[in-house]
């Protein structure tokens, strides 16, 4: 099923939700790499440039993932609770999406802005140039590059929440809640 039942996530909600997960470990790998590899140095047979052209250009396709699936979340209707979440647990888990979301938006639009207003431009996927908008901007550039290394670290932290509470439903408590996003899972 395409759309989420009353109990499960659907087929769409799922596939974009793993992929963003996917992706977003893509992002902090490569942006570790990137900003510790020296100019001259090759990691696994690229160069810092592949690395931040990559990291770049996934970045902004996370962008557009995060746009489709908050849209898909607003237009089609969610899954009721799992009848194993407590109501304080249900409470932290509906401020905590609110804040994956805000990361998922924050993330990329720091990285562009940064980039932007610092004058480095985005080469998509070493390709094509992406045109700048924004113009060179050095107090933009600062702030952005501060909300965008603040966030990431930031995220990490919501994240191990958001994972840690599923973990500790599906392998403590035994609920199967991990079921209800998994991939391949028959509902
Ligand atoms: C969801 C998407 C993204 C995630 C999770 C992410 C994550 C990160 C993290 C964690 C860092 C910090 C690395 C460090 O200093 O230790 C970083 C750095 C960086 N990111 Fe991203 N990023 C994303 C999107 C983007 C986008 C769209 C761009 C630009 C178009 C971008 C450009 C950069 C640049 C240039 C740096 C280096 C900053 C510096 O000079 O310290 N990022 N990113
Ligand atoms: C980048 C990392 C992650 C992000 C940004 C993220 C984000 C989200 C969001 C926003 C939702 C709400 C449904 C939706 O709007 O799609 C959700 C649901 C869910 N996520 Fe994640 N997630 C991440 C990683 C993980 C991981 C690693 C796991 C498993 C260990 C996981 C397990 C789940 C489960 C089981 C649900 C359904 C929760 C429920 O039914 O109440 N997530 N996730």
């Amino acid at each position: 099923m395409l759309k989420n039942s009353a109990t499960h996530y659907g087929a769409v909600a799922r596939f974009l939700h793993w992929s963003v997960f996917l992706l977003f470990v893509y992002q902090y790998l490569s942006a570790n790499i990137m900003t510790r590899l020296a100019r001259d140095k090759l990691a696994l047979g690229f160069t810092q440039s592949d690395y931040y052209d990559w990291h770049k250009s996934i970045g902004l396709l996370l962008l557009g993932l995060a746009l489709l699936r908050w849209l898909w979340r607003k237009l089609t209707p969610l899954p009721e609770w799992a009848p194993t979440l407590s109501a304080a647990e249900r409470a932290i888990s509906h401020r905590n999406e609110t804040l994956l979301y805000g990361c998922m938006f924050l993330l990329p639009i720091s990285g562009y802005l940064f980039v932007m207003a610092g004058g480095f431009g985005v080469k998509l996927f070493g390709l094509h140039d992406l045109a700048n908008p924004v113009g060179k901007h050095e107090l933009l550039a600062t702030l952005a590059r501060v909300v965008h290394i603040v966030v990431g670290y930031a995220a990490v932290v919501v994240i191990a929440w958001h994972v840690g509470l599923g973990l500790k439903h599906h392998l403590f408590d035994r609920d199967r809640f991990l079921n209800r996003m998994l991939p391949f899972r028959r509902q």
